[in-house]
C-alpha cells in the first residue's frame, strides 16, 4: 500500500472496487478517449479496467501505481493518474492522467501529475519519468509544458487508434531536473 498523496484541493489514493462507477462516468464519453486506442467504455469495460488496477497494484514487483484523482471537497473522484515502471534497472517510468470533463481546465491534470511525478522520484525511486501524447491532444501537452517536462520530439506512427496509426509527441524528466525546482 502506498501512502495519500494531497494537495490544499486534492488528493491521490489508491483505486477502489466501486470506483468503476465514478471512472464510467468520463471513461464512456467519446471526447475523453478520442486520441487514445480504448473506448467509449461499455460499463463491462470500466469495471474490468478497475478490476485490472487491483490485480495489477498486488504484483510482486510492482510496477503499476494507478491512483483516483479526489477532489477533496465531497470526496469526488474526478479522474486517475499512474505512473507505471516500464524499466527497473534504468529506473525510467511512464506518466498517464486523465479527469472527467466536468472539471477540465481548472488545473486538476496538471496538479495530479505533479504529485505522480513526486511519487515516481521520491517513493520509486525513478531516474527518468516519461510522458507521451498525440500531437492534437493540446490540453495534455499543455500540462506537460506547464509541469517544466522536456519534449523530446516526435515519435513516427507508434499507436493504432480509432482513426489510424498516429504519432506521438514524447516528454520526459529526469530525477536531477525535478530536484532542482
Ligand atoms: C488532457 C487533460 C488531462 C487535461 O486536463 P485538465 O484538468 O483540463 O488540465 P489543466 O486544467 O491542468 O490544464 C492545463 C493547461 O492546459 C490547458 N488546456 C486544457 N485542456 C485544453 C484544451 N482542450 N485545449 C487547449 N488548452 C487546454 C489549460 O487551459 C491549462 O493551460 P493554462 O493554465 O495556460 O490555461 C484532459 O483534457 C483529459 O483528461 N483528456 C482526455 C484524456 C487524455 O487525453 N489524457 C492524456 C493522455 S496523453
Amino acid at each position: 500500500m502506498v501512502g495519500k498523496q494531497i494537495t490544499k484541493r486534492l488528493l491521490l489514493r489508491e483505486f477502489e472496487e466501486n470506483d468503476w462507477k465514478d471512472v464510467h462516468k468520463y471513461a464512456s464519453q467519446p471526447i475523453v478517449c478520442q486520441y487514445q486506442p480504448w473506448g467509449p467504455n461499455t460499463k463491462k469495460e470500466s469495471k474490468a479496467f478497475v478490476e485490472q488496477i487491483i490485480v495489477d497494484s498486488k504484483e510482486n514487483p510492482r510496477s503499476r501505481y494507478v491512483f483516483a484523482i479526489i477532489k477533496n471537497e465531497k470526496e469526488k473522484l474526478i479522474g486517475a493518474g499512474e505512473i507505471n515502471i516500464r524499466d527497473f534497472k534504468n529506473k525510467n517510468g511512464e506518466l498517464a492522467y486523465i479527469v472527467n470533463p466536468d472539471y477540465w481546465r481548472m488545473g486538476f491534470a496538471t496538479e495530479a501529475a505533479k504529485l505522480l511525478i513526486e511519487f515516481g522520484f521520491r517513493e520509486l525511486n525513478l531516474h527518468r519519468i516519461y510522458a507521451t501524447c498525440d500531437p492534437r491532444n493540446i490540453g495534455s501537452s499543455r500540462v506537460l509544458e506547464k509541469i517544466g517536462i522536456t519534449k523530446e520530439g516526435r515519435i513516427r506512427e507508434d499507436l493504432l487508434i480509432k482513426d489510424g496509426w498516429r504519432d506521438s509527441l514524447l516528454f520526459s524528466i529526469l530525477e536531477q531536473e525535478w530536484k532542482k525546482n
